[in-house]
């Protein structure tokens, strides 16, 4: 069966994907330094602790591993830090990325799909926003993804790679078993935040800003839930092994809740109230993200099939209340 090695797998969204691999019973092998990432989230697979910056040590476990695809899900994610320590995501995101691309060229492993996001785009100007949109990220956290995206356009047309950039929009929910779920130490993503206030674990729920140019004047996100998130990537790489052309592709269902809805939502579904405070702007946010997602439907026949935020926090709370 097919080899695919996973880096950043013990991680929320790798993590999922390894399951579902997994389960349709591919090979899986893992690379993770854990510093977000925890063991108990590696439900198959072989992992190997490392850090992608040790290229010699990554090197030999793809020569021993021998994958025929490398899904790269290993970064630092959080907009705001980027923000403020704008090195650490350079270093980490686009840095070890560089080391990780070097290793795959050495071991002659050549297809490659990249967590990409729609923070790519900045500040839209079409809504839903399509891939041909310019790239013109407006946080750290965004260039470092635009610029991977760069480096493998320029790769591909080198006849090095084959890739596909998938570029996330708000992914949420956890496994509907229960096994696994978010697993964040640093807890930033606003259903999840929400979700600790009801669990009264957060004194109350801040809005970062009430003065955008949008409905309710709240921020607006594309939620999608991270096993359909999953399924695009093994049909991004059956694709990319059947002879599929290198891309990016907007992963999302092409719709949007503002923040308010989104607490709305969570009161409702966790039948708990909680404390909201209205704060300003955080740096770096966009106002409104919505993916258009015809091309992914057309090139992978990819389809949603959990388009439902009540579906995604219902999942994410008991995910929390158990945990
Ligand atoms: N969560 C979202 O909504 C979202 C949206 C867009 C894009 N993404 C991208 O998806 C990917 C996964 O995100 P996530 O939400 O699962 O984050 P996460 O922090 O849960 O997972 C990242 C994993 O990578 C590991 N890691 C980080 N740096 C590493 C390194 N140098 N060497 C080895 N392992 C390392 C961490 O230990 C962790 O297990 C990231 O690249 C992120 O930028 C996420």
């Amino acid at each position: 069966m097919l080899k695919v090695l996973v880096t950043g797998g013990a991680g929320y969204i790798g993590s999922h994907v390894v399951k579902l691999l997994g389960e349709r019973g591919y090979q899986v092998g893992i690379i993770d330094n854990l510093s977000s990432g925890s063991l108990k989230q590696v439900l198959y697979g072989k992992l190997w602790v490392l850090d992608l910056k040790e290229r010699e040590k990554v090197l030999s476990v793809l020569k021993e591993f021998k994958p025929e695809v490398l899904l790269h899900f290993a970064g630092s994610i959080v907009v705001e830090e980027s923000v403020k320590d704008p090195l650490k995501y350079y270093e980490n995101n686009v840095g070890n990325t560089i080391e990780l691309l070097c290793a795959m060229k050495e071991a002659k492993i050549n297809n490659f799909i990249f967590s990409s996001s729609a923070a790519v785009y900045g500040i839209p100007e079409i809504i839903p926003v399509p891939e041909t949109a310019e790239l013109r990220p407006i946080n750290p956290y965004g260039q470092t993804k635009a610029m991977i995206e760069k480096i493998l356009e320029d790769l591909a047309q080198a006849g090095e790679i084959n890739y596909i950039s998938l570029r996330y929009f708000n992914v949420a929910g956890a496994d509907r078993e229960g096994k696994i779920g978010p697993n964040y130490r640093q807890v930033t993503h606003l259903i999840l935040r929400a979700l600790k206030a009801a669990k009264g674990e957060l004194p109350f729920l801040e809005i970062y800003g009430t003065d955008y140019p949008t409905s309710d004047g709240t921020c607006i996100r594309d939620y999608i839930y991270v096993m359909d998130l999953a399924e695009a990537h093994l049909l991004a790489m059956e694709y990319l092994l059947d002879g599929g052309k290198s891309m990016a592709l907007n992963c999302g269902y092409g719709r949007g809740f503002s923040v308010r809805e989104v607490i709305e939502e969570v009161k409702r579904v966790t039948k708990r109230d909680f404390k909201v405070v209205e704060g300003r702007r955080r740096p770096g946010d966009p106002p409104i993200l919505i993916a258009d997602n015809t091309k992914i439907k057309e090139i992978l026949n990819w389809r949603p099939t959990y388009d439902s935020l009540e579906y995604m926090i219902k999942t994410a709370w008991e995910w929390e209340i158990k945990n």
